[in-house]
């Protein structure tokens, strides 16, 4: 079983895929494309078709494809021990040191790392940690989640109905209670006529204040955003809106999750989003960029003042009855720290703000006129254009035109992944952070001939 055509048909037949239409996959109705290998921003398919990786697979490739040393890290930290569990205080030395740069690299405050293996499975945790914090502190009803339209918190079943996005709702029974969702802050669709982002920023405050007080402040227990919506259509928040809304969080006993699932470890041009945007979280949640992928890790960065108050639930209830089999994994831990190792020693942080930077005026460049783009936005290596069919009055296209999946499939036929995100016609960039300056002209320039090419087959 060697040849694509094998490989496919067995895929096909045997292997179940996420986000994927499963009727058309399983008869052969959509492309099966089979990733054999990678260099830097560029992936390798079973038929040696070379694709510049604009997404860094899912936001998470920061360091990019074919590094060796991660590779050595697994192969070492396996054959040394490759496996044993964190239960009841055991530990292991990758783990320890990981932990410890973590938080001495995280906003002020934080004290402590608890691990797993997605981002999913994390911000579970974050739940969890949440409503056992309330229930130590005799406040049992205070356990409602807040979260945004557009946010996106993963697939589980409270996470999923954190995220707020209907196709990740739509026939699962999602989103249950205690999750409530709040205004999207995307300036672009949202804002009144007139109204700048400051005063924008200062309605979706006193919105999200609105809807704490009808619910009962004594009945919410977090808000949980990301610093920069992802996959809702990667949208910087508009000026001043952390601060109103942590005003708010504040003034009625509200912790703050920030979900850094994308943006920690550099992809914003700062280390963590929270620095970026002035953000002082109670609890953060990480995954993606702090292993770029190589192995799965996720973790829950846990502030001083929750950690007070679970070590007080130890005495009133025990030990803690959270835990899995794969938490805190110490190949898992070797990865990241090699992979780490490479963010700061490359810094990629400051090639994120600086190559960042340059993307998006390049973006804007060849975008900012063209009749099918309402937007152009991004902060750090985080990009995305906004399809609009009317750019005068803000009309969206109809959504059976397909027109942001298009875009994407001519940036693929042109040798580019960028990403159609999942709601909307929005084409999101966000390569792996060793991302240079020639390397951003080639996707730029392969963006504007796949943008034209819809252009005209819509006139
Ligand atoms: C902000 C955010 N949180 C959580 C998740 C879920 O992570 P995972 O897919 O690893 O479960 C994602 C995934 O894209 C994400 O972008």
């Amino acid at each position: 079983m060697t040849t694509t055509r094998d490989l496919s048909a067995s895929d096909r037949a045997h292997v179940f895929h996420p986000s994927t239409n499963l009727r058309q996959h399983a008869h052969g109705e959509t492309p099966n494309r089979i990733v054999v290998g990678g260099k830097g921003i560029t992936i390798v398919d079973s038929e040696g078709r070379e694709t510049i990786d604009a997404f860094a697979g899912l936001y998470c490739v920061n360091v990019g494809y074919g590094r060796d040393e991660i590779a050595d890290a697994i192969s070492e930290q396996a054959h040394k021990l490759a496996y044993y569990h964190t239960y009841v205080g055991h530990s292991n030395e990758p783990i320890i040191r990981l932990s410890r740069r973590i938080v001495e690299k995280a906003p002020p405050g934080m004290c402590r790392v608890y691990y797993g293996l997605s981002g999913t499975d994390a911000n579970e945790t974050q739940i969890k940690l949440v409503w056992y914090y309330n229930n130590v502190l005799d406040r049992p009803q205070k356990k409602k989640i807040i979260s945004r339209w557009r946010g996106y918190h993963g697939s589980g079943i409270m996470t999923g109905s954190l995220t707020g996005l209907e196709p990740f709702h739509k026939a699962f029974d999602l989103p249950r209670p205690p999750v409530l969702h709040t205004t999207t802050p995307h300036h672009y669709w949202n804002a009144r006529p007139g109204e700048d982002e400051r005063a924008f920023s200062r309605r979706c405050a006193a919105e999200l204040e609105a809807l704490i007080q009808a619910e009962g402040p004594d009945t919410v227990a977090a808000f949980i955003g990301e610093p920069v919506l992802g996959t809702g259509g990667i949208v910087p928040p508009p000026e001043g809106y952390w601060e109103e809304i942590q005003a708010v969080l504040r003034r009625h006993d509200v912790l703050l999750i920030a979900d850094e699932v994308v943006t920690a470890f550099g992809r914003t041009g700062a280390y963590f989003g929270c620095e970026r945007y002035g953000i002082r979280p109670d609890l953060i949640t990480i995954a993606k960029g702090v292993s770029s992928g190589y192995l799965p890790l996720s973790g829950v960065i846990v502030g001083e003042a929750v950690w007070s108050v679970l070590e007080q639930g130890s005495e009133k209830y025990g030990p803690l009855g959270h835990g899995w089999t794969y938490s805190a994994h110490p190949v898992c831990a070797a990865a990241a720290n090699a992979n780490l190792d490479i963010v700061d020693r490359e810094d990629l942080t400051g090639n994120a703000r600086e190559t960042g930077a340059y993307l998006l005026n390049r973006l804007h460049e060849a975008f900012d006129e063209h009749p099918m783009v309402g937007e152009v936005r991004g902060v750090g290596l985080l990009a995305a254009l906004e399809f609009v069919a009317d750019r005068t009055d803000r009309v969206r296209f109809d959504p059976a035109l397909k027109v942001g999946p298009r875009v994407s499939a001519a940036c693929l036929e042109n040798g580019m992944i960028a990403r159609a995100m999942p709601q909307g016609d929005i084409l999101g960039f966000a390569p792996p952070l060793v991302l240079t300056r020639a390397e951003a002209d080639r996707i730029v320039d392969i963006a504007r001939r796949s943008v034209d090419a819809v252009a005209a087959e819509l006139r």
